[in-house]
């Protein structure tokens, strides 16, 4: 049994140190693809694998035709919008990610940037401070639950809109629930999404949704690129000189972005949310856990393909 690592954005050699003996303690073989600059590199290491521990890898249609033995795919982390599921699923492929696991990791940059932007990204001149500001938390998942947990600490007071978690879950977190996400960008100074990339959510950080912020309003962005209209951003922030924007997933018009925008616009090189030598033990180590609970006892818990 042949499980392959295949990361372009390698984890830490401490956490592959992990994988490996989890894999070679049930006697499968491990192997490596890092740092891949072609895609033809990635099909060619799937040709005989088993199982495949991906991150933000795209494992579309063409992967699973040349993966002729491959029986599972987890995502060692929480988006899986890389994956294709239809193609997993007509290859008889199981396909996981592992929630939870890399959340602390993505909710402390979420605080990094808020942090960087508040104080103008360190140009000396006087800022602002995070506590008592309104903090709107877009999505309250495993990221969403530790960004409240942090702000709880800087003493900000936390909101956050849902459609999907119990308002009751919220409120046991000292969070309050807001009715839409319309409401949560009114009502608040900061918003941090956590929203995945999903067909509904695609594009729905628009212009009207960002213009409705109080003056001086952050958007803070660890989730993903595809969730923001870049468009209407560009055009809001011409509109709104107040509004700042910061991000960890760079967008397609990052260049336009950080010309017209300097001093109000951040981005990260390289997605890093998760870049954390702990966060990559955790979803490693869980990757490896659960392909090999999937093998020895046919265990499908965190499946997310039909
Ligand atoms: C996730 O979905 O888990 C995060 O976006 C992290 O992605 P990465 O593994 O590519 O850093």
């Amino acid at each position: 049994m042949k499980v392959l690592i295949a990361t372009e954005k390698p984890f830490a050699p401490i956490a592959v140190d992990g994988i490996r003996k989890e894999v070679e303690e049930a006697g499968y073989e491990l192997a490596l693809l890092e740092k891949y600059a072609e895609k033809s590199q990635l099909l060619e290491a799937v040709a005989d694998a088993d199982a495949l521990i991906i991150r933000s890898d795209v494992i579309d249609k063409e992967v699973f035709d040349a993966a002729k033995s491959l029986k599972i795919v987890v995502r060692a982390g929480a988006g899986y919008d890389n994956v294709d599921l239809e193609a997993a699923t007509s290859h008889g492929v199981c396909v996981m990610n592992t929630p939870g696991q890399n959340a602390n990791a993505v909710a402390e940059l979420a605080f990094g940037l808020m942090i960087m932007a508040v104080r103008n990204f360190y140009n000396g001149k006087s800022g602002s401070e995070l506590k008592g500001k309104k903090l709107g938390i877009h999505a309250y998942g495993n990221v969403g639950r530790n960004v409240a947990r942090i702000a709880k600490g800087v003493g900000m007071d936390i909101y956050a809109y849902d459609a999907y978690c119990p308002k009751a879950a919220m409120e046991a977190d000292g969070v309050k629930p807001v009715d839409s996400a319309e409401e949560l960008y009114a009502t608040c100074n900061v918003v941090s999404l956590h929203i995945p990339a999903t067909a509904e959510t695609k594009n729905s950080i628009n212009y009207d949704l960002v213009n409705r912020m109080p003056k001086n309003g952050l958007l803070v962005n660890t989730a993903r690129k595809e969730v923001i209209n870049e468009e209407e951003l560009l055009r809001l922030m011409e509109d709104r000189p107040d509004l700042k924007y910061v991000t960890d997933i760079m967008p397609a018009h990052h260049e336009e972005f950080l010309s017209r925008f300097a001093g109000r616009y951040f981005s990260t090189p390289k997605k890093m949310g998760a870049q954390t030598a702990e966060a990559n033990i955790n979803a490693g180590i869980a990757a490896a856990k659960q392909i090999v609970a999937f093998f020895k006892d046919g265990c499908e818990k965190f499946r997310v393909n039909k």
